[in-house]
């Protein structure tokens, strides 16, 4: 290989490094927390990718936010993103809360939190059932 093209390599390796870099500190806020998004959507409960919110206890991922059918039949929304370092929570039925494997953190029904080492709360959305429509907003 010549200097000239080991160094082209090397640049190369270095800018997508840094790009990726810069681009995984773009999803977190000042804070060093993830941002939660706002959204503002439907979902269709008879639509197939829908289908795990037809099951008490089942649940999706949506545009940032995790929805959920509680075992008693109630949705709940939450943004998916743990506030510690980002990982994706999963919503526990048994426990009716969200947790995140990464580090234990675990979160009430409402997205406030119940075990560290997160110290700020998921955002909540409002979920209003309208026939077979799911519209989450927050
Ligand atoms: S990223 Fe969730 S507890 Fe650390």
């Amino acid at each position: 290989m010549e200097r000239k093209e080991f160094l082209a390599l090397v640049g190369t390796s270095i800018a997508a490094i840094t790009i990726g870099s810069c681009l995984d500190a773009c999803k977190k806020n000042n804070n060093n927390t993830p941002t939660q998004p706002t959204v503002d959507f439907t979902l269709d409960l008879n639509s197939s990718s829908n289908a795990a919110l037809n099951t008490n206890g089942g649940y999706l991922y949506n545009s940032g936010v995790i929805v959920a059918r509680t075992l008693s039949g109630a949705y709940i929304a939450v943004s998916q993103a743990c506030t510690h370092q980002g990982t994706t929570v999963v919503y526990q039925s048994n426990n009716n809360n969200f947790y995140c494997s990464s580090h234990g953190s675990v979160f009430s029904s409402s997205g406030g939190v119940t075990t560290g080492p997160a110290s700020s709360s998921l955002k909540q959305y409002t979920c209003t059932l309208s026939g077979t429509s799911l519209h989450v907003k927050g």
